[in-house]
């Protein structure tokens, strides 16, 4: 992903979160930012938001007196209500200035009711906890209290597809996505 952002803005200053060892031992062999700019890995779990912003790589990475972009990417289906990820998004949107954006993702079961249950079924017997959240759940979970941004919560094929070859079926996607301007 900094690759992307800092080949518009070779400045950007990028921090990546997860919690999986393999992730870990992947991201020491692809961080090299560019020269101006500056990449970091904090080893820590989604659910512990404070540890991620307290964490010294993420104060001394990031610049949190300016607009920071927050992608929360193919991750909130991994947190079931139990696990409170409202909570964790109001810790770490809490911790951002106005102007800052929220970046999110999240498999939905509307396109493909009956796959994705069953998907949900081998996480589940595999003891790997989640949940399938439609277009609505999703939005009042990660969006509320941030202005959407055009066009809102859509498949993630549909939000703002440059090109015009062939785009993906809903039903091949099953993944809602949206961006969110903090106040
Ligand atoms: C489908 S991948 C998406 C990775 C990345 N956001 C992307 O879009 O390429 C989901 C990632 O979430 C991580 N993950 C799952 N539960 C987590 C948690 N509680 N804390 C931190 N990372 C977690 C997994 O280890 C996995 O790397």
């Amino acid at each position: 992903m900094h690759e992307v952002a800092q080949s518009i803005a070779p400045e950007c200053r990028v921090v990546y979160v997860d919690n999986d060892p393999i992730v870990l031992a992947h991201a020491r062999a692809i961080l090299a930012s560019s020269p101006q700019g500056r990449t970091a890995y904090v080893n820590a779990d989604a659910r512990e938001p404070a540890k991620i912003l307290a964490d010294p790589l993420t104060q001394e990475t990031l610049d949190f007196s300016q607009p920071i972009a927050l992608m929360l990417v193919a991750i909130l289906h991994f947190l079931p209500d139990e696990q409170n990820p409202a909570a964790m998004i109001a810790t770490l949107l809490d911790a951002l200035p106005s102007g800052s954006y929220l970046a999110a993702t999240h498999v939905t079961p509307e396109y493909d009711p009956e796959m994705l249950y069953r998907a949900g079924q081998v996480y589940t017997e595999r003891g790997l906890a989640g949940a399938l959240r439609t277009a609505d759940e999703f939005a009042e979970l990660a969006f509320t209290g941030l202005e959407i941004v055009e066009p809102g919560i859509v498949p993630v094929s549909e939000w703002r597809p440059e090109g015009s070859g062939p785009h993906p079926l809903r039903a091949e996607v099953n993944a809602n996505g949206g961006v969110g301007r903090k106040p």
